[in-house]
């Protein structure tokens, strides 16, 4: 399936219809990745092919919900997540990839959760998941999402309406969903 039809697939406004991304291949994109003083540019397909993942896409670095409850809770969660059978946990920013690096250092000293720049909104724009918040000056920026995906295919996506809700974005969703 290509970008543009996943964007197809998930272009309505209800967050139930989003359960008609099941089973539609990811968009290949190109992340950024603050390593040292180099920003490298990470395939899409080099980090979800061959593995279980859960992507968490949040509107901002350094926003308050994402910084004191969302990431924190998948952190805190990193081992039960993998005793669930899921390979690697991935955070995808709608930020450069300098302040994406500087935040992962603050949030997740230990490397729990991989942190990717989308500050392209490529990734975030070819699922139709981007949103615009210009009352706190995020401009266009990123929906709140939990997404698992297994080698490339989406398996389970859930898009809160607000991007300030964590009705179906926290861990127990992975549980019960
Ligand atoms: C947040 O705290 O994550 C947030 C706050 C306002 C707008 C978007 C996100």
């Amino acid at each position: 399936m290509t970008a543009a039809s996943v964007s197809a697939r998930l272009g309505f406004a209800d967050a139930m219809f989003y359960d008609r991304a099941r089973g539609a291949a990811l968009p290949r994109c190109d992340f950024g990745e603050l390593v040292g003083d180099t920003i490298e540019h990470v395939r899409s397909e080099d980090i979800f092919t061959g593995m279980r993942a859960i992507v968490l896409g949040v509107p901002g670095a350094f926003t308050p919900v994402c910084t004191t409850r969302h990431l924190p809770e998948y952190i805190a969660n990193a081992d039960a997540l993998r005793a669930l059978g899921y390979d690697r946990l991935v955070c995808v920013v709608p930020n450069d990839p300098w302040t994406v690096h500087r935040w992962a250092e603050e949030l997740d000293p230990g490397g729990c959760i991989r942190f990717l720049s989308d500050g392209n909104l490529a990734f975030v724009r070819a699922l139709g998941l981007s949103t615009h918040v210009e009352a706190v000056f995020l401009g266009e920026c990123s929906k709140r999402y939990l997404m698992t995906v297994a080698d490339g295919v989406i398996e389970r996506l859930k898009v809160e309406r607000e991007v300030t809700d964590l009705s179906c974005t926290l861990t127990s969703t992975l549980l019960v969903d």
